[in-house]
């Protein structure tokens, strides 16, 4: 990709102005654009943030090795089974209590501080004003590598078995929540970073969509679907947690 332009790299600093000819689909005549004079000077000329942020590039990498973590579930009912035929000793380690619960509790490490981000945002507006170093840029960018880490580490403390039950649906909700997040955000920084500065029209709109309210309602979208389903998450952890410790048996694993 190529930046002969500067970037946009916030939804809520999109560039609306005039169209240069030589980059990005040619825009028709008949489409209103926008003065660009009428648009305040760090929303027509956003710098680049410092730091690292993911960018659209590292966001496909990221997705397709996600796909590769979660490949093992769809053929685990095939190795599992050879696994339990042929190699007990490996499969009765791997379903061990201490394996299980190693893994497990790095998982729920990992989560923590996936919560973090929160903290980091919002907490400087509760009671006890919470303050984390480092940039928000930082903790998305955190964030987003230890959210792809942690499905790494679901398969680790899995091995890829899909569970029964409870712990079937558990292991989609948090599917979900992976998922919703790294399509969302792939998608809102592949726009960002897009040479285009229109995005067709709505029907029964006159003017253009351009980059700024089509990120803001894609985020509105995919940030609600994240958050439902990592509140969902959060709930059925605890109760993964309390059947594990408090009602041994139907665990559903393996
Ligand atoms: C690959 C996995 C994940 C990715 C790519 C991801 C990405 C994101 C992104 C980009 C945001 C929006 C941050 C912002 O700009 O405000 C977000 C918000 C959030 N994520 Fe994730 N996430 C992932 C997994 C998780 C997991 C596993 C959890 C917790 C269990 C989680 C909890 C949250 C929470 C609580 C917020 C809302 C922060 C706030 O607005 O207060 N995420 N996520």
């Amino acid at each position: 990709m190529t930046f002969n332009q500067q970037e946009p790299q916030h939804p809520d600093s999109q560039v609306t102005g005039n169209p240069s000819p030589d980059i990005g689909e040619p825009i028709s005549p008949e489409l209103s654009i926008p003065d660009s004079q009428k648009i305040a000077p760090q929303r027509r000329q956003p710098r680049r943030p410092k730091g690292i942020r993911p960018t659209f590039r590292m966001l496909i990498g990221l997705t397709l090795m996600t796909a590769l973590l979660l490949l093992p579930f769809v053929f685990s009912d095939q190795y599992l089974e050879i696994m339990r035929s042929r190699a007990v000793d490996l499969h009765g380690v791997l379903r061990g209590g201490a394996y299980k619960q190693i893994t497990g509790f790095l998982a729920v490490g990992l989560v923590a501080v996936e919560m973090l981000l929160t903290v980091r945002k919002r907490s400087r507006s509760w009671i006890g004003r919470i303050k984390l170093p480092g940039s928000m840029q930082l903790w998305r960018s955190v964030h987003i590598f230890l959210g792809v880490a942690l499905v790494g580490m679901v398969l680790i403390h899995t091995v890829g078995a899909n569970g029964f039950n409870f712990n079937a649906l558990f292991l989609w909700v948090f599917f979900g929540t992976t998922l919703t997040a790294l399509v969302g955000v792939g998608a809102e920084t592949g726009i960002l970073e897009s040479s285009r500065q229109f995005f067709g029209r709505l029907p029964g709109h006159r003017r253009p969509l351009t980059k700024g309210p089509l990120i803001r309602n894609l985020r509105a979208f995919w940030l609600a679907s994240h958050l439902f389903f990592v509140g969902a998450f959060l709930i059925m952890l605890v109760f993964h947690i309390f059947l594990v410790y408090y009602h041994r048996g139907p665990l559903g694993l393996g």
